[in-house]
Formats: C-alpha cells, sequence, structure tokens
C-alpha cells in the first residue's frame, strides 16, 4: 500500500481549495495539441479537466487508490475514453509513447528525497518527450512565514480534515501529516532553492524557458511557489 492509497477517498475534499493550477495546466496542453502525459496523476484533479478540453491524458501513478478515484472522475466526467491511466514510479513512468508535453503539477517531484532521485525523475521525464517537447512543474520552498505560522499545529484544512507541517529546515524536508477519521498519512517533501532546480533541469537536458512564481504566469521573485516551463534541449548535459 502506497502513503496515498489511504488517503484517495478524501484527497479530492482535502484538496477543494487548490484550483488555481488547473486552468494554467489545461491552456499548456491544448497549447501543445496532445497528447500529454501526466506523472503522477493521482484523482485526475488536473488529468479529467484536461480530458475535457479535449486532450487525450496518459496517467502515471504508483497508488492504485488514487488511481481509482481518477477512473471514477472520468468515467462522471464523460472523459474515460481520454484518460489512459497506469501504475508505475515516474523516475521509470511505463510509458513507450513520445509525446509534446509532460507535466507533474501539485509539489509531487518534491516527493523525490534527494537530488540523485529529483535528477532521475527529471531525465526520464525528458526521455518521454518529443524532440522540442515541454516539460511543465510546479514546486515550492517556504517562506519564513509559513513555516512559523503552521509549525507542528494540527489545523483543520477542509472540515473533518486535518493537516499537521513538521518542518526540518536543516534537511530542507516538510513531514506533512494528513487525517480524516481514522485514516492518517505523513509524507516527506523535500525542497530546493530556484538555483538548485535550474541547475538540475540544465544537467537533464532541459532549456529553462519560463519560471512564474504563480500560476497568473507572473515571473518569480522569490515567491514560495516555482512553476518551471522547460523544453527538451537538443543535448542531455553529462553532468
Ligand atoms: C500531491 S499528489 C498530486 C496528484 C495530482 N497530480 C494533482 O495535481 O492533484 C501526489 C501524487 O504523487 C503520487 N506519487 C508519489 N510518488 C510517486 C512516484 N514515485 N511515482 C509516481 N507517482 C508518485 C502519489 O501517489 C500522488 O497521487
Amino acid at each position: 500500500m502506497t502513503l496515498y492509497d489511504k488517503i484517495a477517498a478524501f484527497y479530492d475534499p482535502w484538496s477543494r481549495s487548490v484550483t488555481e493550477d488547473v486552468g494554467f495546466y489545461v491552456d499548456r496542453a491544448l497549447a501543445s495539441g496532445g497528447p500529454v502525459v501526466e506523472l503522477a496523476v493521482g484523482t485526475g484533479r488536473i488529468a479529467v479537466p484536461i480530458a475535457q478540453a479535449g486532450i487525450d491524458v496518459i496517467g502515471v501513478d504508483t497508488s492504485p487508490e488514487m488511481l481509482a478515484v481518477a477512473r471514477a472522475s472520468a468515467e462522471a466526467a464523460g472523459v474515460a475514453g481520454r484518460l489512459d491511466l497506469r501504475v508505475g514510479d515516474l523516475r521509470e513512468p511505463p510509458v513507450t509513447e513520445r509525446l509534446p508535453l509532460a507535466i507533474c503539477p501539485f509539489r509531487t517531484l518534491l516527493h523525490m528525497e534527494t537530488e540523485t532521485e529529483k535528477l532521475r525523475a527529471l531525465r526520464a521525464a525528458r526521455a518521454l518527450l518529443e524532440p522540442g517537447g515541454r516539460f511543465v512543474f510546479d514546486v515550492f520552498a517556504p517562506s519564513r512565514e509559513d513555516i512559523d505560522e503552521t509549525h507542528d499545529r494540527w489545523l483543520e484544512r477542509e472540515p473533518g480534515i486535518f493537516e499537521r507541517a513538521v518542518w526540518d529546515e536543516a534537511s530542507r524536508t516538510l513531514s506533512l501529516s494528513v487525517r480524516s477519521g481514522e485514516e492518517e498519512t505523513t509524507f516527506g517533501l523535500h525542497w530546493l532553492s530556484a538555483p538548485e532546480w535550474l541547475r538540475l533541469l540544465d544537467s537533464a537536458g532541459f532549456e529553462v524557458e519560463e519560471l512564474y512564481g504563480w500560476f497568473d504566469s507572473r515571473p518569480y521573485h522569490g515567491e514560495e511557489d516555482m512553476i518551471f516551463t522547460c523544453r527538451r534541449s537538443r543535448l542531455e548535459s553529462s553532468a
């Protein structure tokens, strides 16, 4: 059982307020012409709206329970035929197709514990792309205020759904616990600075076209959120 299997039933209610990224990724999918691969597709929070916009999506995730929710959502939305859901790890995605766009929304690359694993994930994403294809993803690095306001406190994020953030600034790890009723899970998010991401992307063979600070495409100026739009460059660095 994966860490997300335990919270699949209440992942959508838990993330109900996170809507700012949906239009951003749908617009990127439409611009690419599709099909799109979503790495760590989860419950289809982003993939189902992309499918509703008329773009086919291959969705990869390690959690069968999250994928089951995605399948049900796609069926309810009448777009099950546009969603191809596959159990697998984003570092070795079960995808042989080559596509114009890969996405990895909602900070998911931070589940990769080390820089080595992050680089592995970036290289795997690059390998899925057609020449000139794009990889778009978002991550974050916490602000001082965020750490001070939330550290080690259970907060009711949605009715009956509680969340606790334990920040370890030395290792740059957030241990995030989510609880509803009897079910609880804790997962780690391992953040990096923008310059560190830029170095990894260069090593993985990406040219960074844009680095935004929010989903309205404002340029990044040290905000918590970082949204990268990268293009597969001609050569992969050997670094
Ligand atoms: C924060 S959720 C994001 C889901 C979806 N992309 C969204 O925006 O709502 C993170 C997802 O990553 C998946 N995941 C975690 N590690 C993974 C890995 N190594 N390979 C594939 N999926 C992974 C989890 O199962 C979970 O569905």
